[in-house]
C-alpha cells in the first residue's frame, strides 16, 4: 500500500531528472559554443550564435555599437537587444538572466552609472569565466557575474528595478519557476525587458520533443499568447509581447537544429517562429 506521498515523490523526482538532463544538454551546448568563439577557430553554430545566424544577425547594429566592448558582439547569442529597449536610469539595480558573455550586462552597465548595480546571472561556469575575462578587461566597475539557475535566482526579494534577458527563458523547462522567480526579486513596481523566441504558429511535435532542438533555442519556447498569458498569471500587469523579428530557417539550419529527426530539412518552418521583445510591470502594490 502506497502512503500519499509516494506516487507525488516519484513524478516529482522524474521531472527533475528532466530539468537536470535538459539543463546539462544546455550547458554542454554552450560551453562549446562559448569555448568555439573564444578560440577563434569554431564554426560558432548552433540556432542562437554565427555572424549569419537568422536568430544573431544584426541584433546590436547602429548607434549602441559604440558603447559595446570590442570582441563581445561576436561572443552573443542573443535574439535581440533588450536594455536598449528597457530604458533605464542611473542608479537602477538591473538583473540580466542568463548573461552569457555579459554584452547586455555591460550595456546595463553604462546606463546606470555611477550609482547603478548590474548582476549577470548564468549556469554554465565558461560563460561566467569569459564574462567576468571581458569585465576585468574592459574595467567595468558596477557589473557583477553570478552563477546560479533562473529558476532560483540567489538574490533577495523587492532587491532589483530591473529584469532583462536575451534569449534564455525559452531554454528553460519550467517557466513558471523562472516568472514567478523574476517577480519575487522585482521591486513593487520593476519591470521586465526580454529578449525571446516565440512561436506564432504550432510546431511538429517532433521539433518541440527534441532536446538538440531545445538547446538549440527553438523547440522550448513558449507561443506569442501563450507568453503573455503565463506573466499575467504570475501577477504582471502591462504585458506586451512584440514580435520583431519573423524567422525564415534554411533546410541546413533545420537539420543542425534537430539532428536525429530524418526529413527535418523539408520541414515547413517558415513563419513559425519570431524573435520578440516583451515587457512587463510588477504591480505598486502587491
Ligand atoms: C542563448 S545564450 C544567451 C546568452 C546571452 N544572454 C546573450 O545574449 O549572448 C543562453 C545562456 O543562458 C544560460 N542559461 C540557459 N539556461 C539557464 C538556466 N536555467 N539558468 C541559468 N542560465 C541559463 C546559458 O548558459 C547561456 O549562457
Amino acid at each position: 500500500m502506497f502512503s500519499a506521498g509516494q506516487p507525488r515523490c516519484g513524478a516529482y523526482e522524474r521531472s527533475m531528472r528532466i530539468l537536470s538532463d535538459i539543463r546539462e544538454k544546455i550547458r554542454e551546448k554552450y560551453a562549446e559554443a562559448i569555448r568555439n568563439k573564444n578560440s577563434c577557430c569554431g564554426s560558432g553554430s548552433s540556432c542562437c550564435g554565427g555572424a549569419e545566424d537568422p536568430i544573431t544577425r544584426g541584433n546590436y547594429d547602429g548607434a549602441v555599437m559604440d558603447r559595446i566592448p570590442k570582441g563581445v558582439v561576436s561572443q552573443s547569442f542573443g535574439c535581440g537587444s533588450p536594455v536598449e529597449m528597457a530604458g533605464l536610469n542611473e542608479g537602477e539595480t538591473v538583473l540580466d538572466l542568463g548573461s552569457g558573455a555579459g554584452l547586455d550586462a555591460f550595456l546595463a552597465g553604462g546606463e546606470v552609472e555611477p550609482t547603478g548595480k548590474v548582476f549577470g546571472l548564468d549556469m554554465t561556469d565558461e560563460m561566467i569565466a569569459t564574462a567576468e575575462a571581458n569585465r576585468i578587461k574592459w574595467g567595468l566597475q558596477n557589473v557583477e557575474f553570478l552563477k546560479g539557475f533562473i529558476e532560483d535566482i540567489p538574490l533577495p526579494d523587492g532587491s532589483v528595478d530591473v529584469v532583462v534577458s536575451n534569449c534564455v527563458i525559452n531554454l528553460s523547462p519550467d517557466k513558471e519557476a523562472v516568472f514567478r522567480e523574476i517577480y519575487r526579486v522585482l521591486k513593487p513596481g520593476g519591470r521586465i525587458s526580454v529578449s525571446d523566441v516565440v512561436f506564432l504558429r504550432p510546431i511538429p511535435e517532433e521539433i518541440r520533443t527534441s532536446i538538440d532542438a531545445w538547446a538549440g533555442c527553438v523547440a522550448g519556447a513558449l507561443g506569442r499568447d501563450e507568453y503573455a498569458e503565463k506573466l499575467e498569471k504570475t501577477g504582471f500587469c502591462d504585458v506586451k509581447v512584440s514580435p520583431t523579428r519573423v524567422y525564415e530557417f534554411t533546410s541546413s539550419q533545420l537539420e543542425e537544429m534537430v539532428p536525429n529527426l530524418p526529413g527535418a530539412g523539408s520541414l515547413d518552418a517558415s513563419g513559425v517562429a519570431a524573435g520578440a521583445w516583451i515587457s512587463a510591470r510588477k504591480p505598486l502594490a502587491v
